[in-house]
């Protein structure tokens, strides 16, 4: 288990080929089977690929030209991380009215849902990003309106996923357990 956590890597380059059905399905299935408080199971899984992926693009250029009106190249190299991607998966995470303390359990869940996702996506031999900042638009209202996110959810995170055309070179060094860790 330690060496395919160790082995699991943010992957934000991918081959331009379609993601199987099947592939997509056993992504999703295996978020489910996250530990969850309760048994809420507060996720909710949005599929983009095609025309619906095409779309999103849209809302994330409106975005970057709002947020960089001077910077066109910045623009368009950002918009790179949707349009080369064949596959995003946007996760949100129910809210619990006037229940703080369920809200955030909920989103830790989903975050636990989230990991094995990625632990599946590397298994099948995907590459994944967990994406916030930017065109990952969790921080705006923008993808929430266009996925048809009710108000009793929230964003958690954008997912690129696809065949990998890239072998992460920088090593992401871990600061050691024994720094992190308080023996009580
Ligand atoms: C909550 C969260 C938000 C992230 N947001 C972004 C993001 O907006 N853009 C991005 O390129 N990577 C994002 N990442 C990926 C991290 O940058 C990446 O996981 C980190 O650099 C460690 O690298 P590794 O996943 O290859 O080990 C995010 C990861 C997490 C867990």
């Amino acid at each position: 288990m330690l060496k395919v956590l160790k082995k699991r890597r943010a992957i934000r380059k991918f081959q331009n080929k379609p993601v199987e059905l099947e592939k997509i399905e056993q992504l999703l299935e295996a978020a489910t089977y996250a530990p969850n408080d309760r048994m809420r199971e507060p996720w909710h899984f949005y599929v983009m690929q095609g025309d619906s992926l095409k779309g999103y693009e849209k809302v994330a250029l409106q975005f970057l030209q709002k947020r960089f009106p001077t910077k066109p190249h910045l623009v368009q190299s950002s918009l790179e991380a949707i349009s080369n991607t064949p596959l995003v998966i946007a996760v949100t995470s129910a809210i619990v009215e006037g229940d703080e303390g369920s809200t955030k359990e909920n989103a830790y869940a989903v975050s636990a849902a989230i990991m094995s996702m990625w632990l599946m996506a590397e298994d099948l031999g995907l590459g994944m990003v967990w994406r916030t900042r930017g065109v990952g638009l969790v921080h705006d209202r923008a993808l929430h309106e266009y996925i048809g996110a009710t108000d009793q959810e929230q964003l958690i995170g954008t997912f690129c996923i696809g065949y990998p055309a890239e072998v992460p070179t920088t090593e992401k060094k871990r600061t050691s357990y024994t720094k992190k860790t308080t023996w009580l």
